[in-house]
């Protein structure tokens, strides 16, 4: 189970200041789940672990052995935002780094940009190697997956032909709207649902993030149990809540305290991806009416020769929240060399993620010195289930936080803005009227 640990922070807070924002808290975890705040159409999410049928993941895992079965070995996931990071979070997290087992595909990502080299680059690998996409948009009418997929599908149709290509296909869209399930429906894609009450950055346990994680090897049914014993967990409504105690300690040192930049630290790259998805999560569902935690990360040791400096000594915005793991799934021992020319000896005989840990505790005292709190979350080891786990943590934790904050967590209007230039200045039918405004201005 996700633990909280907020040692790190006692000395910057009074304890009589922490009870008042565990009280707030409190609050907000009975309106998220009383269902009755802003936002109450979108809590679909609270119950995916234990709403996934066998069905569905069966289904996810028929799509899976059907593609091995024409001896796929490239999987393009194409989406973006809310349906693209959870999945290749769980699959960077739980990858080997530098090898993929025999027999499974290679899953890669695409629709995430606009970049002409990055997608000619993509497009070099799906042109030659047995390829299949999955297209991930819930309202199907995002720009950039969608350019990619037209690229893709292009692709995939002059290699196989229409037939071959739609079955080398599989959607992730509404039930009913949208250009892409028109499009699934006119092609006869398969296709699987992303849920009417579940907005895209709480969608990974959905088959927007189930599928791609299927695809890539991994067993979702873990994952889904180990949302769901920590949902259990997370239903005792108590001041020892960990998603209590975390929602109440940051928006404590936000409000009182000035610390208006949560970074959240990994001490293993492949979490790099896990910080991606929270930065989301926290950023769209928070950062609105003039409110909100700036979501950063680093990943150490690696980024403490290069933002160490600024998190010691730079301006005192910040607080931290580590994502500690408590045991490391593989074993590397140093070992002793008879001339120690480069005087390591005294490591001899230590597991390297000892010096890890060692790295931790010493960077948590010097930015605790420093005037940085730190919050600690803590899973046993990066699997399925602690992964199932610690998606759950985040977005329930999310959800009260946002409540404490005073915003809806669930809707994401700012996203919007861009999107009308950009339209304007593609040309796209229906935005003539913004184009001569908008070209006089950059
Ligand atoms: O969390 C969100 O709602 C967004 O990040 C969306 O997931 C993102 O904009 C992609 O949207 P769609 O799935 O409709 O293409």
């Amino acid at each position: 189970m996700v633990k909280l640990d907020l040692g790190g922070c006692s000395s910057f807070v009074k304890e009589s200041e922490y009870k008042e924002f565990v009280g707030k808290a409190l609050e907000a975890y009975d309106v998220l789940q009383a269902g009755n705040g802003a936002g109450n159409d979108f809590l679909g999410w609270k119950t995916l672990p234990v709403d996934v049928s066998e069905e569905l993941v069966a289904a996810c895992e028929a799509v899976r052995d059907n593609w091995k079965g024409k001896g796929v070995d490239l999987v393009t996931v194409v989406g973006i935002g809310g349906s693209y990071l959870g999945a290749r979070c769980a699959i960077e997290a739980l990858s080997h780094s530098f090898v993929r087992p025999e027999g499974v595909p290679q899953v890669v990502f695409a629709g995430n940009n606009l970049s002409e080299d990055y997608i000619a680059e993509l497009m070099d690998i799906v042109e030659v190697r047995n390829s299949a996409c999955v297209v991930i948009s819930k309202s199907g009418t995002t720009t950039e997956p969608a350019v990619a997929f037209r690229i893709i599908k292009d692709c995939l149709e002059r290699r196989y032909g229409k037939k071959e290509a739609a079955e080398r296909i599989v959607a992730v869209t509404d039930a009913k709207k949208g250009a892409l399930k028109t499009l699934s429906t006119q092609e006869g894609y398969k296709t699987f649902v992303v849920p009417d009450d579940v907005g895209g950055r709480f969608s990974v346990l959905t088959p927007v993030g189930l599928l791609p994680i299927v695809l890539a090897g991994f067993d979702i049914r873990k994952m889904l149990k180990g949302a769901a014993d920590e949902r259990a967990e997370l239903l005792n409504r108590s001041e020892a809540n960990a998603v209590v105690g975390y929602a109440a300690m940051r928006n404590l040192l936000h409000s009182k305290y000035g610390k208006s930049v949560e970074i959240l630290v990994g001490y293993n790259p492949k979490l790099v991806y896990l910080a991606e998805w929270w930065k989301q999560l926290y950023g769209e569902s928070e950062g609105k009416d003039g409110k909100g935690i700036f979501p950063a990360s680093v990943t150490n040791t690696a980024d403490l020769h290069s933002m160490g400096q600024f998190i010691q000594e730079g301006s005192r915005v910040m607080f931290e929240t580590v994502i500690k793991v408590e045991n490391a799934n593989r074993s590397v021992v140093i070992g002793s060399d008879p001339q120690d020319l480069d005087g390591l000896n005294y490591l001899a005989g230590q597991h390297v993620e000892h010096c890890n840990a060692m790295a931790g505790l010493g960077v948590k005292v010097a930015h605790i010195d420093g005037g940085v709190p730190q919050m600690g979350v803590s899973i046993d080891k990066i699997d399925e289930y602690n992964l199932g786990a610690i998606f759950y943590f985040f977005e329930f934790a999310c959800g009260v936080s946002a409540y404490v904050l005073g915003v809806n967590p669930f809707n994401q209007p700012g996203v919007e803005a861009y999107k009308k230039n950009m339209f304007a200045l593609l040309r796209k039918p229906g935005y003539e009227a913004q184009t001569e405004a908008i070209l006089k201005r950059i």
